[in-house]
């Protein structure tokens, strides 16, 4: 009922409307329409109440609920079904579950912070609340497990591009799963999979943007390494439309995947954006140390290497690192 009346209020959002038309039009007292208003009130909307007129809209707050987001998705699939907490434990634990439970492709699950927030190699991933994107998406493509890693690229390039257009801040992207910016990171990826050897079962696409972070958000001991779009542009973004639009570019590129089964859009906005091409990088590859430097982004999403003997290997996934940025000074 509540998202009901936002939704008419937002349709009018030019004139007021009465308390007895919504009581009528939906069938319910005035007194219960009085309190729905006063709730959405209390979630940070601003409605002007006005005696003998009625109740209009004059500002929504940055929710990331489906209400708030929904009306700049332009998608088919991707973020139809939201998900919204205010707290969680982690956006990812929570997703597998909807997925184990059978919840459909393009679920996005999102919290406003998270308690046990998961970043790779079992990194804790700070997560403060009502400041950042914390975010799963929920995927179930038919294609062969071998794909997880090129789906991960699909994702690092459509945050790219929605960082860089909406926000209007230059941006690169750490092959194959970072995004930074004046060499500190600014957002991760988590892609965790379940499936079979031949078959996907479900993957979970966890994104963390450090979108409205002040310095004092982080922990001292990342505050070197780590940034957020506000600290680097000098002004907080509107959060809900960095998510709608993070949705449209992902779903165009997800889908050329699936129908034409190559990535060749992706690969191209990773190589346009790449701040490893050309570079000297350091990879740890179980317990060896390899020094070499990166040629090229191929078509499958592999990074190709050179390494200082000369020989050239293609590397599909794992941790690089570069000098002069975050882990490897
Ligand atoms: C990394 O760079 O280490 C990956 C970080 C991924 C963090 C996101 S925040 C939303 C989602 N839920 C989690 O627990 N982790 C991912």
């Amino acid at each position: 009922m509540k998202s009901i009346i936002l939704d008419l209020l937002k349709k009018s959002s030019d004139s007021h409307i009465s308390g007895e038309e919504l009581s009528k039009s939906l069938g319910v007292t005035r007194a219960a329409i009085w309190k729905y208003i006063k709730a959405l009130k209390e979630e940070g909307y601003e409605i002007s109440s006005v005696s003998n007129k009625g109740y209009k809209l004059i500002s929504s707050p940055d929710l990331l609920t489906y209400e708030e987001i929904s009306p700049h998705l332009k998608t088919n699939i991707i973020g139809r079904n939201i998900y919204y907490f205010q707290s969680i434990d982690s956006t990812n634990a929570k997703a597998k579950e909807l997925a184990r439970q059978g919840e459909k492709e393009g679920t996005l699950i999102i919290s406003e912070s998270q308690s046990s927030g998961k970043g790779r190699l079992g990194r804790a991933w700070t997560s403060p609340k009502d400041k950042g994107i914390w975010m799963s998406l929920i995927l179930r493509p038919d294609v062969e497990p071998s794909y997880a890693s090129k789906i991960t690229l699909i994702a690092a390039a459509a945050v790219h591009k929605a960082i860089k257009e909406y926000c209007n801040i230059n941006c690169g992207i750490k092959w194959p799963n970072d995004i930074i910016i004046n060499n500190k990171k600014v957002c991760g990826i988590l892609t965790e999979m379940s499936g079979e050897l031949t078959k996907i079962n479900y993957i979970i696409m966890g994104i963390g943007i450090n979108a409205n972070l002040n310095l004092e958000d982080f922990p001292e001991e990342i505050r070197d390494i780590a940034t957020s779009i506000k600290l680097e542009k000098g002004e907080s973004i509107i959060r809900k439309n960095l998510i709608a639009k993070i949705m449209n570019e992902f779903e165009p590129l997800y889908n050329e995947m699936i129908n034409y089964s190559n990535i060749n859009s992706t690969i191209e906005i990773c190589r346009a954006n790449s701040i490893f091409i050309g570079k000297e990088v350091k990879l740890i590859n179980k317990n060896e140390v390899i020094i070499a430097k990166v040629i090229d982004i191929d078509d499958q999403g592999e990074l190709i290497i050179e390494k200082e003997d000369g020989t050239i290997l293609p590397i599909i996934s794992g941790e690089v690192s570069m000098r002069g940025l975050y882990g490897y000074i």
